[in-house]
């Protein structure tokens, strides 16, 4: 049998060939393989709150490295201990228990079998553009089309229903529901922010059916939108919670936050081998020490109202909407997005996607005002010229 040493590696399912090579991160500055900066404002794809590299979190990853690396979750350990109580600590007094992974994926797929062990029922409903993962119980409650048709039959008992239409979901939910699953911000639909009449509507819904409900904070939570968590602008409180992305400073996490009147319903058993290991639990709770310290909520608050007011006053025959919270911001274009964003790459900014038409800034919370300010600068720039 001979080697595949000879041929270029290839990463399966990369999206394309051309991609730029980044070796080197530092708060909100990229580097690539011949030492030329970026500004990341969304290269990061909502991971880098902290920014790239935070000292604090490195450092907490050193020490942890160095003292034990991996435990079973069959042992107690103090560091996961304070983690998970760190994170408690953020969120209102009804949640009560956490149940840690390595994926916001993996967060959402212990969403759907607390709730159908909690309710005894089987049936979800979503919301169309919504995103929750790609293994097949997320990729079933994520609605893009093209992104679940290869891999049907998916979980059945799954529907989808208009965001933001308060009607349509309580036409949909009933005592047949095991869990109502929606983004308080859409991130990877194009960034559409939840009406508060829409997510009050969705708690009284599941209260009045008895489903459970769950908010997907994978992209919007700790502090992306001016909050720690996003719910917090609109006072109504999930039963489930899901995190990932930033919750670790980089790491890979998963969390699956539980409010206390549900754990005792929980029957069966979910568990995962690298969930809340002792060097993410390290880099977490150093994280989450860090945006409270830096009050890094409220800086994504700031910047986040001074890049709607700049973004907003681009050309209506060239943008149809400019709409987000805190740093969580969609431009969304006429044309196709591409060529702006390619545009904006030859400056040194990188920005992301949201569907063919959305520009999706997503940066990290640290960013200096200056960078923020060059970096809406540069929008405009290729705006105008485009
Ligand atoms: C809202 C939301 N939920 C879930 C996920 C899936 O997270 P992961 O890619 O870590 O599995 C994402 C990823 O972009 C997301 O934005």
């Amino acid at each position: 049998m001979s080697g595949n040493g000879s041929a270029a590696p290839r990463e399966f399912a990369a999206s394309s060939s051309k991609r730029l090579t980044l070796v080197r991160g530092r708060g909100a500055t990229l580097w690539d393989e011949s030492g030329r900066a970026y500004i990341d404002l969304g290269a990061t794809h909502g991971v880098g709150n902290l920014g790239s590299a935070p000292p604090e979190v490195v450092r907490a990853i050193e020490a942890q490295a160095a003292e034990l690396l991996y435990l079973g979750s069959g042992y107690a350990n103090p560091v996961r201990t304070a983690f998970i109580g760190r994170l408690l600590s953020l969120l209102p007094s009804s949640f009560g228990s956490v149940f840690l992974s390595n994926s916001g994926t993996e967060a959402a797929e212990a969403a759907l079998k607390i709730a159908r062990s909690a309710t005894g029922r089987t049936r979800v409903v979503a919301a169309m553009r919504g995103f929750h993962g790609r293994t097949m119980g997320a990729l079933s409650a994520t609605w893009r089309k093209e992104l679940k048709e290869p891999f049907e039959p998916l979980v059945p008992g799954f529907v989808h229903v208009p965001y933001n239409d308060v009607a349509a979901l309580e036409a949909a939910v009933d005592d047949s529901t095991a869990l109502v699953l929606l983004e308080p911000v859409q991130g990877e639909g194009g960034v559409h922010v939840a009406t508060e009449a829409y997510l009050r509507a969705a708690r009284a819904v599941t209260e009045r059916t008895g489903a459970l409900l769950a908010f997907d904070e994978v992209q919007t939570g700790l502090g992306r939108t001016g909050r720690m968590f996003a719910f917090e602008r609109w006072g109504v409180v999930p039963d489930l919670l899901l995190l990932a992305k930033s919750l670790a400073g980089g790491l890979p996490v998963g969390a699956t936050v539980v409010a206390s009147e549900v754990v005792p319903r929980f029957r069966g058993s979910h568990h995962s081998t690298f969930g809340g290991n002792p060097l993410v639990c390290a880099a977490g709770l150093a994280s989450l020490d860090l945006l409270v310290r830096e009050k890094l909520p409220e800086r994504a608050d700031r910047l986040g109202a001074r890049g709607l007011e700049r973004l907003g006053v681009m050309p209506p025959e060239k943008v149809r909407e400019v709409r987000g919270l805190g740093l969580m911001i969609g431009v969304e274009f006429r044309n196709r997005v591409a060529p702006y964003l390619a545009a904006l790459e030859s400056r040194g900014f990188l920005a992301i996607s949201a569907g063919s038409t959305v520009m999706r800034l997503l940066p990290p919370l640290v960013i200096s005002d200056e960078e923020w300010d060059a970096g809406l600068g540069a929008i405009a720039e290729v705006v105008a010229r485009g």
